[in-house]
């Protein structure tokens, strides 16, 4: 029988060295997603350390604070989380800004800390920092395509590089114990494809696994993402998981890209602010159960006010800003009325955000379009600005 290009990849990611391993049906705790359709869905690992499933929250700047991760874990099924990229530098100089990207309870398991910059020391200083601090994972940034980011060397820029890229891995992961992973795109722009080959090199140099954006730095958002691509990343490496991401909003999109790909997880980014569910809609569809189900109109609002709640725990009065750009994600997918997206969109109180649920509580599902407005006024996504 020729294996399947998932099955080629899980035996060759399931080794025993054990760096990533599927179940089987015998060994799964009961509850616990199973293995579809040839694809391994229940816990997993990176460097050894435990995951309770493949799929990842990628992160974005801006959005995947504390509070959203927390309110997503509750919503069910997903596997690592990761924070906002954190300037090393400005950590190591314990800035507030920084301070509060990392910020963490024991609810928000298990996480991983994305560090950036193009000054190797920093990087590896600001990983040892984490360790000791007790943070239990740190991926490095090598994606951004941000001019802010890549013209201090950091970000996407490192893929150029890759004597200093490899150079700048290779003393991170000697100099920490917990597991080290990088996030990158498949190069810089077309003519210069340097992931599969960089990643090779991290492996060797000991990284736990590879998160790669299927697409280049002088695409920025554009186009549709390059399955190939992270296929090739996917065949580069002899053992460690990778993982895809980019373009996956639905548990087909996810499971198309694994298959295509042979890529051993998902990370999902954009996904998780259009349906918040789309973790455990996977978890549903591994379990064989309905994974195109609606939340009912009060869990869709009860969602809305828990995340505003965890913002106010952390951010008090400043979460009223902080909130503002995720109601043009969540306003079509939570049955928001326009009128009441906008007014999400405009409000400057904890009294005021409570009458807007009152009042989305009353006209539910009165939304005429369902489109999300993020997708509207961000078609392309950010290159110099997020
Ligand atoms: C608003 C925004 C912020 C982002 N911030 C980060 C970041 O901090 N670190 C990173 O590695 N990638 C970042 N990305 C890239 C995403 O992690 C992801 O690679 C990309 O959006 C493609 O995946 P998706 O289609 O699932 O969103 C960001 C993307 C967006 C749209």
């Amino acid at each position: 029988m020729i294996p399947s290009v998932e099955t080629a990849n899980a035996e060759r990611h399931g080794d025993p060295r054990g760096v990533c391993h599927s179940t089987n049906g015998q060994s799964r705790p009961p509850g616990m997603p199973a293995d579809r359709e040839g694809l391994a869905g229940g816990p997993w690992e990176i460097g050894g350390r435990p995951l309770p499933s493949r799929y990842c929250l990628a992160p974005l700047a801006g959005y995947t604070h504390l509070a959203f991760r927390r309110v997503i874990r509750e919503t069910g099924g997903l596997g690592l989380a990761t924070t906002d990229l954190v300037h090393a530098t400005l950590l190591l100089s314990g800035k507030r800004k920084s301070l509060e990207l990392i910020a963490t309870d024991p609810a928000d398991t298990p996480l991983s800390v994305q560090i950036y910059s193009g000054n190797r020391e920093h990087v590896v200083a600001a990983a040892k920092w984490l360790e000791d601090h007790g943070y239990l994972g740190v991926d490095i940034n090598m994606g951004c395509p941000m001019a802010k980011v890549t013209g201090q060397g950091g970000g996407a820029r490192l893929m150029c590089d890759p004597d200093g890229a490899c150079r700048l891995v290779a003393e991170t992961v000697a100099a920490v114990k917990v597991p080290v992973t990088v996030k990158m795109r498949l190069g810089w722009d077309a003519q210069t494809l340097t992931a599969p080959a960089l990643a090779r090199e991290f492996e060797q140099a000991g990284v736990a696994a590879i998160t790669i954006h299927g697409r280049t730095r002088q695409q920025g958002f554009r186009g549709q993402v390059n399955l190939d691509g992270i296929r090739s990343v996917v065949e580069a490496v002899e053992r460690i998981p990778v993982i895809g991401n980019g373009d996956v909003v639905t548990v087909e999109d996810a499971i198309a890209m694994r298959r295509l790909t042979g890529c051993g997880a998902v990370a999902i980014g954009r996904g998780a602010l259009l349906d918040p569910w789309i973790f455990r809609r996977l978890e549903q569809w591994h379990a064989g159960l309905e994974h195109d189900f609606v939340p009912s109109a009060e869990e869709q609002i009860r969602f809305l006010d828990r995340h505003l709640g965890l913002m106010w725990e952390q951010h008090e009065e400043y979460s009223c800003l902080m909130f503002r750009k995720f109601a043009a994600w969540y306003g079509a997918k939570l049955g928001i009325p326009e009128d009441l997206e906008d007014r999400l969109r405009r409000f400057t109180s904890r009294g005021e955000f409570e009458a807007i649920v009152s009042e989305i509580r009353q006209r539910h599902g009165e939304r005429q379009g369902s489109v999300p407005t993020a997708l509207i006024k961000v078609p392309n996504g950010p290159v110099e600005h997020w």
